[in-house]
């Protein structure tokens, strides 16, 4: 059989970002800056990194501000042009490079990451494909590969869908979906359950699914073939428990950290370390902050 590559990632973005409003009533969550770039564009970034061009977004009401950010702004890099301001113009540039592709589907309501996923299903085709949720903001290990590019690394060999876990504290089961499994590698698990934010007494284990998969077209029949849960929402874990049946899943261990931004705690650790690694801000924050008393 010949090999299966990676070339499209699915960004679901037509969740409602309760967790943040007000910031979230009339703007993506997605858009919201970590230090100066968008959630959504370090997500696609590592969907760059591991070799992928082709970028699916699935969005909804409200975020008309990620189609602009990855279109050309004509205006202003006409006046930056004009202006010769050289390096800024090459930054606004630099968010949508020449080689990379976009395409937007809408998802009528918010039904589930499930949901999300099978809107994206025409475009995705008959072709393994990456998801990522840009809420969580995927740091790699210092000069190491993105998770993303971990994962896609894997998938050279494996040839099967593969998730991105970490292991999570007992009482945030409840947060992720929990796989269990055989260990078959280092970092490497064979999933033989995976359960939707289990209770800490039902889970199955501590390992977390982060915002990172990597998944063969033959999810999509699995989705459908679920039924709504609550609010009617098809969940993304169940399809992949379903797919458990036919194809082999893997989980790997990423090296790296997640910062979950959909929730206002993450999105401040992110905001803080981000910010002490900057080539521009990071000293100067440095000094600012072990200025401040905290008691
Ligand atoms: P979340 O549950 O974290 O996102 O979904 P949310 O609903 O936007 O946020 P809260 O919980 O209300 O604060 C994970 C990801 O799946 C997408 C979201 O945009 C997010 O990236 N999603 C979720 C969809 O695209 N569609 C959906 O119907 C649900």
């Amino acid at each position: 059989m010949p090999k299966l590559t990676l070339n499209k990632a699915v960004f679901p973005v037509a969740g409602l970002g309760t967790r943040f409003l007000p910031a979230t009533k009339a703007q993506p969550k997605e858009m919201l800056p970590v230090v100066d770039k968008p959630l959504i564009q370090y997500a696609v970034e590592e969907a760059y990194s591991a070799g992928i061009r082709h970028m699916i977004f699935v969005t909804g009401r409200n975020k008309r501000a990620i189609e602009d950010h990855f279109d050309t702004a004509y205006e202003l890099e006409n006046e930056l042009e004009m202006a010769e301001k050289h390096a800024l113009l090459a930054l606004v540039r630099s968010v949508q490079p020449d080689d990379m592709n976009f395409a937007f589907v809408r998802q009528p309501r918010s039904l589930g990451l499930g949901h999300a996923v099978l809107c994206a299903e025409h475009l995705v085709g008959n072709e393994p494909f990456a998801v990522l949720l840009a809420d969580d903001l995927m740091v790699g290990p210092a000069s190491g590969p993105s998770v993303l590019a971990q994962m896609a690394a894997q998938f050279e060999q494996l040839q099967q869908s593969i998730l991105a876990v970490q292991e999570v504290p007992l009482e945030q089961t409840r947060r992720y979906g929990i796989v269990a499994g055989q260990d078959v590698g280092p970092g490497l698990m064979k999933v033989q359950k995976i359960v939707e934010k289990p209770a800490p007494e039902l889970a199955p284990s501590r390992m977390g699914v982060a915002g990172r998969y990597l998944l063969t077209p033959a999810i999509f029949k699995h989705i459908r073939s679920q039924t709504a849960g609550v609010g009617g929402e098809l969940q993304l874990t169940d399809g992949i428990s379903s797919l458990l049946a036919e194809e082999t899943v893997y989980a790997l261990q990423y090296q790296g950290k997640r910062y979950d931004c959909g929730s206002k705690e993450g999105f401040l650790e992110a905001t803080v370390e981000l910010a002490l690694q900057h080539p521009e801000v990071g000293q100067q924050f440095r000094r600012y902050l072990s200025g401040l008393k905290l008691d």
